[in-house]
């Protein structure tokens, strides 16, 4: 039921999907994930193309959605950005509807959400966000579905993201309070999420119970925490403020003196790519709490389930 009612639907925020969808989502991404480590993956997507389009680097998104298209017998196009008529000029509306008359689905990693919500808007296939300077959907999917595996249930979990209020931080305030998690955001003074989603995500959290803070204090913060999240404090397009805000987040890193204050069993997630000493320590990233490689695997499983419903 909830898996037909996804056909042919876009993916550009986790505010796209129901509850009960994301839920699905993610208990489909583990089950999946078994039937892959136990050999078995049904071509669920035979004669379907995905293309791909990039503006940006990517080594996690690109691959797991390429392999994931392969895994379940499609086929997936890397269309580079640079290559397309769209480095040219052509219109995103032109674009859209071209590539509707070609493939069954488009992944694209742009800076400019509006650009993806106008490509969603002329496209007739299903659009995916594989990362705006907004959101990053995809990841959050994963992460939850990491979490999930790790702990069990996630209503009433408390997540701590340390950090920039960039795309993650935006996403985990959608996801979080889909699932009925609470999440504390940590980040410098003037560094806060957006506030737009987060009002968004405070009404949203009145009907899950979930509880949102935004604070500037690490060990407020982090407190009890079940999870802590961390991210670069520069994202990609603001390499030129890095140096600057190397500064300005310096005690906003996720180290084992930040583990101490939340609980012992607290399992530490990086979407990646990392700066390995800047927004943690390696001490911490390959210690005994980090779930984070499992996080990078889970992109996989979270997006072929995604793509299996969608596609
Ligand atoms: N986490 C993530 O999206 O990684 P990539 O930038 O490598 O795709
Ligand atoms: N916030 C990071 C996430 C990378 C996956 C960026 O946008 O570069």
């Amino acid at each position: 039921m909830v898996k037909e009612a996804l056909k042919g639907r876009d993916f550009l925020s986790v505010n796209d999907v129901t509850n009960e969808e994301f839920e699905f989502l993610m208990d489909y991404g583990i089950e999946l994930k078994k039937q892959q480590k136990s050999g078995c993956c049904e071509p669920i997507l035979k004669g379907k193309t995905l293309g791909m389009i990039f503006h940006k680097s990517s080594t996690r998104t690109r691959v797991s959605f390429e392999v994931g298209m392969v895994q379940l017998g499609g086929y997936p196009l890397v269309l580079n950005a640079n290559e397309l008529q769209l480095g040219r000029g052509e219109t995103i509306a032109d674009t859209a509807m071209v590539l509707s008359r070609y493939i069954d689905g488009i992944m694209i990693r742009t800076y400019s959400h509006a650009s993806v919500e106008e490509l969603a808007e002329y496209a007739d296939i299903p659009v995916i966000n594989g990362l705006t300077d907004l959101l990053h959907p995809c990841q959050i999917l994963a992460d939850l579905m990491t979490v999930k595996e790790h702990k069990g249930e996630l209503k009433g979990l408390k997540m701590a993201y340390v950090g920039d209020g960039n795309n993650i931080a935006n996403s985990l305030l959608n996801g979080c309070t889909k699932v009925g998690m609470d999440l504390a955001v940590v980040t410098p003074p003037g560094y806060e999420p957006n506030a737009k989603i987060y009002e968004t995500a405070l009404k949203i959290a009145s009907e899950t119970g979930s509880k949102i803070t935004l604070t500037t204090d690490i060990k407020e913060g982090v407190e009890g925490a079940d999870v802590i999240y961390t991210d670069v404090w520069a994202s990609m397009g603001q390499e030129a403020e890095r140096e600057a805000r190397i500064k300005i987040f310096k005690d906003y890193q996720v180290n084992s003196e930040v583990l101490k204050i939340a609980k012992p069993d607290v399992s530490v997630l990086h979407c990646l790519p990392a700066y390995r000493e800047e927004e943690i320590t390696s001490e911490v990233m390959d210690g005994p709490h980090s779930i984070i490689f499992d996080q990078a695997e889970n992109r996989l499983h979270a997006q072929k389930a995604l793509l299996a419903c969608l596609l």
